[in-house]
């Protein structure tokens, strides 16, 4: 089978290359010409685990490619997929120009039947308006030429993107005919062999399975967040609380781990997507606007123990900064809660001194050198006056605080994300704040 993949962004490019992987012929287009080449030349714009190897290898074995060219590209293929990006508009729904402008150019270079699949996400009712694109291409051109739309969300979590999609919970299609139907059962075939289900249902209901399912997922950490949050007024211990109920298996022991807030370019832009779309059809989604209001408050929990800490004098203090990347294994800081917290560490007068293993370069671009850099975290923690965790890397989970304490002028730990147990700690002289555990 042959497709082709346009938008070589995160979800495109994982999309293409797994396809490849399992061996489909694949084309990934990008109108980005720097992009293409250094793909190319096996150079990636995102760091993902195990993704450039299979850049790598399947671009060896000519299963795929790179190009700018659609016209072409399309040409011979069972499918293409649309996985360009859907920023937020300012009043926060998903700005469509870019998914519109690729059905636009299917429609003006197809030349036989083709099932167009929307890959990004997009809100309910965008598989209509990219048939309509097409139709109207199509039109324009006087071309009688068949074809089907289908959408298909994509569920993978950064970090984590390769096994999610060659090992799928589930695989989601919303089709309108049996002809896509067919296409798209025998392209996700070989995702399929651990046994777990290719589901097919209708385009608006699969359109929004993928919001719902952020939604939820947005939703259990914002009534984590609250919870621990009153576990501190009330004297318990959210960790006790989360592993008391999370063995329900009605209630899962998954996404109920608190921290400083969600981030990522996912959930932020998603649930406000879904509060707007119910609002423009005269919906409000209480719950939802609720989430995003926990999701604001709890970015500044940590800042607030800290300035409850120092008595509200921060000037001249040195912070630590252990992790600026939304979460592990990736180096996006899209909406990271990190930077919401340096930012008003810096508005006080203190200093901060950052490290991650990867977002190092991708935090000097974005807040260049209004704080410093550690070499490691070690480095980073020299002179500070208190360290903070806030991207659990799996490499600050057990640090040697013996060490640490010998290099910190005070030894004082702010936890974001609850990887450090507060006995541990105190019998080392550290004085230790998690999120919604007693100090
Ligand atoms: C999320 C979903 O998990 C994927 O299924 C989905 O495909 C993806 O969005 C998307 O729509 O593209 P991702 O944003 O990569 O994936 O990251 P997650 O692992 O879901 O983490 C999101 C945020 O929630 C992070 O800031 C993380 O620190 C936070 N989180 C997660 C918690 O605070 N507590 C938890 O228990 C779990």
């Amino acid at each position: 089978m042959r497709i082709a993949v346009v938008g070589t962004g995160y979800v495109g490019l994982v999309t293409g290359t797994c396809f490849a992987e399992v061996g489909i012929d694949v084309t990934c287009i990008d109108i980005d010409q720097q992009k293409i080449e250094n793909l190319k030349k096996g150079i990636l714009p995102i760091y993902e685990p195990g993704l450039e190897e299979m850049v790598l290898r399947n671009t060896q074995k000519e299963r795929l490619s790179f190009s700018t060219d659609l016209a072409t590209s399309i040409q011979g293929c069972d499918a293409a997929f649309i996985a360009v990006g859907t920023p937020p508009g300012e009043d926060g729904s998903a700005d469509l120009k870019y998914v519109l402008a690729v059905a636009r150019a299917i429609g003006q270079h197809m030349s036989d039947y083709l099932v167009v699949v929307t890959k990004s996400t997009v809100p309910v009712g965008t598989a209509q308006k990219v048939r309509q694109a097409i139709e109207e291409e199509l039109a324009a051109r006087s071309a009688n030429l068949a074809f089907d739309v289908a959408s298909n969300p994509e569920f993978l979590k950064e970090g984590a993107a390769i096994e999610d999609f060659l090992k799928p919970d589930r695989i989601v299609v919303g089709v309108a005919s049996e002809k896509a139907e067919e296409v798209m059962q025998k392209l996700y075939k070989p995702f399929l062999m651990n046994g777990h289900p290719l589901i097919f249902m209708d385009i608006p209901s699969a359109e929004m399975t993928k919001y719902a399912a952020n939604a939820m997922l947005a939703t259990k950490i914002s009534f984590m967040n609250d919870i621990a949050n009153l576990c501190e007024i009330m004297g318990a211990d959210v960790n006790m609380v989360r592993r008391g109920i999370g063995s329900d298996a009605r209630i899962g022991n998954k996404f109920i781990y608190p921290g400083i807030g969600y981030g990522g370019s996912c959930f932020p832009k998603d649930v406000k997507a879904l509060i707007r779309t119910a609002n423009e059809n005269g919906y409000q989604m209480r719950v939802l606007k609720s989430v995003e209001e926990v999701n604001e408050h709890q970015k500044s929990v940590l800042f607030n123990k800290i300035m409850n800490h120092f008595q509200g004098n921060l000037a001249g203090k040195t912070f630590a900064v252990w992790g600026l990347s939304f979460k592990p294994k990736t180096d996006d800081m899209r909406e990271a809660p990190s930077l919401v917290i340096i930012k008003k560490l810096l508005e006080q007068g203190a200093q901060v001194k950052a490290y991650d293993p990867v977002a190092m370069k991708e935090a000097q671009h974005l807040l260049g050198d209004t704080i410093q850099y550690g070499k490691d975290e070690y480095e980073a923690l020299i002179d500070a006056d208190a360290l903070l965790l806030v991207t659990e890397w799996p490499e600050f989970r057990s640090p040697n605080f013996t060490v640490a304490g010998k290099l910190m002028k005070e030894k004082v730990v702010f936890d974001g994300r609850n990887i450090y147990e507060a006995k541990d700690l105190a019998e080392k002289g550290f004085t230790y704040y998690g999120i919604g555990v007693k100090q």
